[in-house]
């Protein structure tokens, strides 16, 4: 009789050691259906980091008269073309912040894929307190040879 207790109560300890391991893949589930915005903040951030952040920073502060800051930003969370267009183009159709002048220049990526673009213009309009609408690779992809 007690050594089937103990077999039960083993049982039981076992059964009550897979129950978190059970949840904790469920919440894995979760992550893999994660929204658009989600799974395109968390492209974009690495491409961010590789190719932006030297010169607007981590915390996308920018350097003080060399590049602008993108951290609450109007222009960062409004109208989407001019963003593209500087991301494909590397100048802007109007000038960055209240017209002011970086001895920096932004340098143009045509050769970013369409995603890559998408993805990192989404984050960085999600990123340093913005909070604007997610940037599709298609839209990217519309405005590619329209812009010079
Ligand atoms: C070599 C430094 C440098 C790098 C690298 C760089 N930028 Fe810039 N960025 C600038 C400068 C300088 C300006 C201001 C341009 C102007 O005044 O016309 C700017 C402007 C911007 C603006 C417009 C800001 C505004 O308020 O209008 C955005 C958005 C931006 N950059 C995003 C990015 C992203 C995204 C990347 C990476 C893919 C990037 N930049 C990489 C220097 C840089």
């Amino acid at each position: 009789m007690i050594s089937n207790h103990r077999t039960l109560l083993i049982a039981f300890f076992t059964v009550a050691a897979f129950i978190p391991v059970v949840v904790l893949a469920q919440g894995n589930h979760c992550v893999a259906q994660k929204s658009p915005m989600k799974m395109a903040v968390a492209a974009g951030q690495p491409v961010y980091v590789s190719k932006c952040q030297t010169c607007h920073q981590a915390d996308g502060s920018g350097l003080p008269d060399k590049t602008p800051s993108l951290i609450k930003s109007k222009q960062i969370t409004g109208d989407k073309r001019p963003l593209i267009e500087l991301l494909i183009s590397g100048h802007l159709q109007q000038p960055a912040v209240q017209g002011k002048k970086y001895s920096q220049t932004m340098p143009a990526y045509p050769e970013m894929s369409d995603d890559e673009i998408a993805n990192v213009l989404t984050y960085i309009r999600r990123s340093f307190g913005n909070k604007g609408s997610l940037i599709k690779p298609s839209e990217v992809k519309s405005m590619r040879g329209v812009v010079k």
